[in-house]
């Protein structure tokens, strides 16, 4: 067996997260539900999250068959809501395409609403066993690092290559019990010894292998170039909207569409919904992109058609053609009609 492989294996039974509520199971609707709160939250935080739901839905069905406010009332608090209205589709997908079985491959997997690649093949090896490499950012990070990769992983198809030499890790003896453990290994490889900050040498299995430590520049990997580092924000964009016109506030003088009439803009969801009554009939618009010089931003709409003025400064506005507004709000308000 290739040794990293082997090593990887042996350290994560020994060191690794173990007693965690979704290892020691083979049931993909558990590891699919924990792999979907874990792409961006902390594990200790989803501990409750994932007591909670399994509670409520305690199938793959139950879950598909639940009101979509339910199912996003328990995952209030997690953040990323794109994420719990995808779940909420993907089990729909499950139970109306697949028989209510997930699928047992990672091509198939990936195929599912909100499942990414790197999320199906940890969903293949945990359930199947399936030989694929995951390779989330953590993952690129430790095998950048392992591997010396001077190919910039801001480039789709460096990663695509990264991603083979992942699969060329795993031997092809290895069993299902093995795979469980090597991919678990990678993810607490990545999440507490070979981190971004700090290279733990002296703690990692793979110490005798890794070319970045040989050559003592850990933390030049993975490459990635400065210009494709821009940076990207969420923006939860409230368009509220009545006979009264459009609530529209004025742009701050410094910053992004300085001096602008805008809808409200939230860095989060939640803050959004907060500016509403209890209970508004919201409608979440479909997220777009609007690229500015420095940084991509991606606009999600919250759309509210009611007489009350939302809890946010501004004022409604009935000929907002006529003000100064940013070019993609311009444009989404006129598609939307108001
Ligand atoms: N992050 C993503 N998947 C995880 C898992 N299975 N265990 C711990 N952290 C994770």
């Amino acid at each position: 067996m290739s040794t990293f492989f082997s090593q990887l294996v042996a350290w994560q039974r020994h060191h690794g997260r173990h007693g965690l509520p979704w290892q020691g199971t083979r049931d993909p609707y558990r590891v699919w539900l924990s792999e979907v709160m874990l792409q961006q939250t902390q594990v200790v935080t989803v501990l409750d999250y994932f007591a909670r739901f399994l509670q409520a839905f305690p199938t793959v069905a139950d879950l598909a068959a639940a009101e979509q406010d339910a199912v996003l009332a328990l995952w209030s608090g997690l953040g990323y809501y794109s994420r719990a209205r995808n779940l909420h589709r993907c089990a729909q997908q499950v139970v109306a395409q697949w028989g209510g079985q997930f699928p047992d491959n990672s091509t198939d997997l990936a195929s599912l609403p909100g499942i990414g690649p790197s999320t199906a093949a940890a969903i293949a090896a945990f359930c199947f066993g399936e030989r694929h490499s995951i390779l989330d950012a953590n993952v690129q990070r430790v095998l950048s690092r392992l591997l010396a990769v001077e190919a910039d992983l801001a480039n789709t198809k460096a990663v695509k290559v990264l991603w083979q030499q992942a699969d060329a890790l795993i031997p092809a003896e290895a069993s299902a019990d093995d795979m469980v453990s090597y991919t678990q290994g990678l993810m607490d490889l990545g999440a507490t010894v070979c981190t971004s900050r700090t290279a733990h040498c002296l703690l990692c299995p793979a110490q005798g292998e890794c070319v970045a430590h040989q050559q003592g520049r850990m933390l030049d990997y993975p490459v990635r170039t400065k210009k494709l580092k821009r940076t990207a924000e969420n923006w939860h964009v409230l368009v509220v909207y009545s006979a009264q016109g459009v609530w529209l506030q004025r742009r701050p003088e410094q910053g992004v569409w300085a001096g602008l009439y805008c809808p409200p803009m939230f860095a989060t969801e939640d803050e959004a919904l907060q500016a509403l009554p209890a209970g508004a009939a919201v409608a979440f618009g479909e997220p777009f992109k609007h690229v500015l010089t420095h940084k991509d931003l991606y606009l999600h709409p919250i759309v509210v058609q009611q007489n009350q003025a939302p809890r946010v400064a501004g004022q409604w506005v009935q000929g907002w053609a006529e003000l100064g507004l940013p070019a993609p709000m311009r444009k989404y308000l006129q598609d939307l009609g108001v």
